[in-house]
Formats: C-alpha cells, sequence, structure tokens
C-alpha cells in the first residue's frame, strides 16, 4: 500500500517545505502531474519544476503526463530525474512505441487511463507495463469528487495484473473513498487535495494508509 501525495496540490511558493513534509510524513512516491493545456485543460508544471525538486527529496518520482507527445517529452523528464513516467494511451497513436522507448530509458513504465477509456484499450499491452494508473476523475484539475463507477475496472485489471505490477488510483482518494480503491485491489493510492490541504499532511498519509490496509485485509479475509 503506497500513498503518493499529489504536489498539484501543494502551495507552490513553498515547494520545498511541502515536499520535506510528506515526506517526513511517510509517503513512498510524489505523484507530478504534468498537464499541457493540450491534452487536457489546464497547465501545470513542466521538466524545470522535476529538475528543482529533484535534489531535495529522496521520494520516487511518480510522473504523470498528461500531454499530447509523451514519447516526445519523456527523455528530458527522466533526464530531470523522473523515476516513472505515466502516459496515457489516449495520447499516442502507437503506445507500444513509447513504452519501447521508455524501456530503453530506464525508466519505470505506466499507463494511464481516461475514465471513458476501457481496459480493452491495454490490449497487448498490459503485460509490458510495471504501472496502470486509473483515472477517478476526468483528468485536468485536483479536488474533484472520486468517480465510484471506476472501481469495476480496478477489479478487472488487479485481476489481470502480475503480482509485480503496480495498480494506482488517481482522483478523489481521500480517506473515505480509499477504501473502496483498496478492496477492488488498487495498491498505489494518489491524493492531492486529501494530503496537502489537511492542516496536518503527516497524519493525513497516516490516515490514508491505515484505511487502505484494513480495506485490504478485508478483501483478503
Ligand atoms: C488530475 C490529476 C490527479 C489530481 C489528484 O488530473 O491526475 O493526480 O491532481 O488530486 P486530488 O487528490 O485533489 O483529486
Ligand atoms: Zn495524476
Amino acid at each position: 500500500m503506497r500513498i503518493a501525495p499529489s504536489l498539484l496540490a501543494a502551495d507552490f511558493s513553498r515547494l520545498r517545505d511541502e515536499i520535506a513534509r510528506v515526506e517526513a510524513g511517510g509517503a513512498e512516491l510524489l505523484h507530478l502531474d504534468v498537464m499541457d493545456g493540450h491534452f487536457v485543460p489546464n497547465i501545470s508544471f513542466g521538466v524545470p519544476v522535476v529538475a528543482a525538486i529533484r535534489p531535495v527529496t529522496r521520494l520516487f518520482l511518480d510522473t504523470h503526463l498528461m500531454i499530447t507527445d509523451p514519447r516526445r517529452y519523456a527523455e528530458p523528464f527522466v533526464k530531470a530525474g523522473a523515476d516513472s513516467i505515466t502516459f496515457h494511451v489516449e495520447a499516442s497513436p502507437d503506445p507500444r512505441s513509447v513504452i519501447d522507448h521508455l524501456r530503453r530509458l530506464n525508466v519505470v513504465v505506466g499507463v494511464s487511463l481516461n475514465p471513458n477509456t476501457p481496459v480493452d484499450a491495454l490490449e497487448g499491452l498490459l503485460d509490458l507495463v510495471d504501472l496502470v494508473n486509473v483515472m477517478t476523475v476526468e483528468p485536468g484539475f485536483g479536488g474533484q469528487s472520486f468517480r465510484p463507477e471506476m472501481l469495476p475496472k480496478v477489479r478487472d485489471l488487479a485481476a489481470r495484473l502480475r503480482p509485480d505490477q503496480r495498480l494506482e488510483v488517481d482522483g478523489g482518494v481521500d480517506a473515505g473513498t480509499i477504501t473502496a480503491a483498496a478492496a477492488a485491489g488498487a495498491d498505489t493510492f494518489v491524493a492531492g487535495t486529501a494530503v496537502f490541504a489537511a492542516h496536518d499532511p503527516a497524519k493525513a498519509i497516516g490516515d490514508l494508509r491505515r484505511a487502505a490496509e484494513s480495506a485490504r485485509e478485508d478483501r483478503h479475509a
């Protein structure tokens, strides 16, 4: 069970302190939402921000590219210090070539599915990736509500993935919604607002983890 606070919800004027807080609070990953104003109707941050935070944290930089041409921009993100690159299957006419390219860059490879994209879109690709990210909101903005109708997709993927592959849910995850996502089989939980808007982010991370773990125990019981 891994908690991945999304930097999108942090105070951008104090990134170093915000990152230190979630690192001390026990997060395993830092989720970086890169938006290009084209694949999604919003612009967030890019390579220079990844490069700036790399030296100030040991957290795994879980980099979510919500951009139109992931193949073109992957290498600069890896050079800047990204540990994983998750791209959208909808963003590429040839996702297989993006995966091959990422493999050559020696980075952890993730693929993401928009809410309206079925698991079938990963036909022939599922074996080739390290992580699948299931969007539980429409990508583009933090602070939206979790869409429970994505849970069957999570269950379906959980049944198909190998134990060494990770299943991440992204969007609207909080101490309430995380339970259903964990019970459905997700093991990695992106949480922006629920962590960074909390009065005590370290406590929020602990609460999320406990809720996920107890839901997972119930699932195996
Ligand atoms: C949405 C992003 C998410 C989002 C999560 O486009 O991919 O990572 O920022 O934020 P919350 O947890 O606030 O929904
Ligand atoms: Zn994300």
